[in-house]
């Protein structure tokens, strides 16, 4: 290496799985070894002041979520006011379609990009569905050429032109959880912006892994998961991001609950709603926050980080990685997430010209935890925060003994 890992020391403040070679954070981040005292320390206000948690103790938790807005902001490319915590990212996506899609017998298509996650395809469909449209030709999935797995501007503009103004909404995964391609998003939000569409971003594999302009970019919402990249915990409580344009946009569709009552009037109790603005006003339950004290304490990391050493640092790791790879020379794989470091995060995926499941087998067996789709793809994330140079190494001299 001819470079300074000035992050190196940020390992330490994880529990790294004895024995193991980590390259599953973009399925579930490690645990901060400060979560367990995070939680504690809730469990500790419900248990000596129960009630009166809410407004005192070391923090209050109706206002728990404001921190973690804060930290988060600069990393998604947004005002604390854009963004907020709540259910999980599914549940969100929900919520937000409800709120946005709101189809006419002209405009009603959705668009996807091919192999989006299957919860959003599930859940793209039932809004389709409850509209009374047939997701079989209202669903456009925007597929690569043949025979490759990357989605070009051409394969975009062509899909653009073809349904123009009968789409209501674009969703894109960025990236595709799949392949690792991350997407020129300005030029996607103009495409879908002249067809007239809502123009939203599943941001599960993107928050904390690619540099976000959400606001700059005019993104319209975004949903994400806060359990992988930002090392939330299991089944973190989500996030979402709502354009400041649309903070004070029409009620109609909107899915209310108390917490999306101003705070100042919440507990008053009032029979109507006295709604909040912005991302506030779309929070609609009591917050989790015994799930947010363990996110809390990922996000705590986040806070004491320099973006661009975090991002080169991502750079380099993933580099380093596909270096060590092509190295190699195998005929047994091919890496189809793309080699160009702007339309790629941390992770790569590994193509398997035949099964590679026993090839899964023998990289478990020597202690390497990574990501297997079958039949024949390997999902391998080395994670900014956590790992290191040696062990993409080590990765790499481990599987030239499995293949
Ligand atoms: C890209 C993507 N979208 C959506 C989801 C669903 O997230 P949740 O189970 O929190 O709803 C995931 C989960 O891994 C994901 O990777």
């Amino acid at each position: 290496m001819n470079f300074t890992d000035s992050l190196s020391h940020v390992r330490n403040q994880f529990h790294i799985p004895a024995g193991k070679i980590y390259f599953c954070g973009h399925s579930l981040g490690l645990q901060p070894k400060t979560a367990e005292a995070s939680v504690l320390t809730e469990l500790e206000s419900w248990r000596e002041i129960a009630i009166r948690g809410f407004t005192q103790g070391k923090n209050a938790w109706a206002k728990y979520v404001e921190p973690l807005r804060e930290t988060l902001a600069p990393w998604v490319g947004a005002s604390a006011s854009e963004i907020g915590f709540m259910n999980t990212l599914t549940t969100n996506l929900h919520i937000l379609l409800e709120d946005f899609y709101q189809p006419t017998s002209e405009r009603f298509k959705i668009m996807i990009e091919d192999r989006a996650f299957p919860s959003d395809q599930y859940a793209l469909a039932s809004h389709l569905r409850l509209h009374g449209f047939d997701p079989e030709s209202a669903l456009i999935r925007v597929k690569p050429q043949q025979g490759t797995y990357a989605i070009t501007e051409e394969d975009w503009t062509r899909a653009f032109q073809q349904h123009g103004n009968s789409i209501a909404l674009v969703l894109i995964g960025h990236p595709n959880y799949l392949t690792g391609q991350a997407f020129p998003i300005p030029f996607l939000q103009q495409r879908a912006k002249e067809c007239g569409a809502i123009f939203a971003l599943d941001l599960a594999h993107g928050v904390g892994n690619l540099e976000l302009s959400l606001h700059d970019w005019q993104v319209d919402f975004a949903v994400w998961c806060n359990y992988k990249y930002l090392n939330g915990g299991p089944g973190a409580v989500g996030g979402y991001f709502v354009h400041e344009k649309h903070a004070h946009r029409s009620r109609s569709h909107r899915l209310e609950g108390w917490w999306g009552n101003r705070a100042e009037t919440r507990f008053e109790m009032r029979d109507t709603i006295d709604a909040d603005s912005g991302a506030n006003g779309r929070q609609i339950s009591t917050p989790n926050i015994l799930s947010l004290a363990s996110l809390r304490a990922g996000l705590d990391i986040f806070s004491k980080l320099d973006p661009k050493a975090y991002f080169k640092r991502r750079l380099q790791l993933t580099s380093h990685l596909e270096k060590g790879l092509l190295a190699l020379q195998s005929k047994a794989f091919s890496i189809i997430t793309p080699s160009d470091p702007s339309q790629r995060g941390a992770a790569l995926t590994l193509f398997f010209h035949s099964d590679a499941v026993p090839v899964e087998a023998k990289l478990s067996a020597a202690g390497v935890l990574c990501d297997f789709r079958r039949p024949n793809m390997i999902r391998v994330a080395p994670s900014p925060l956590y790992t290191s140079f040696e062990e993409v190494d080590r990765f790499c001299e481990i599987l030239k003994s499995c293949i």
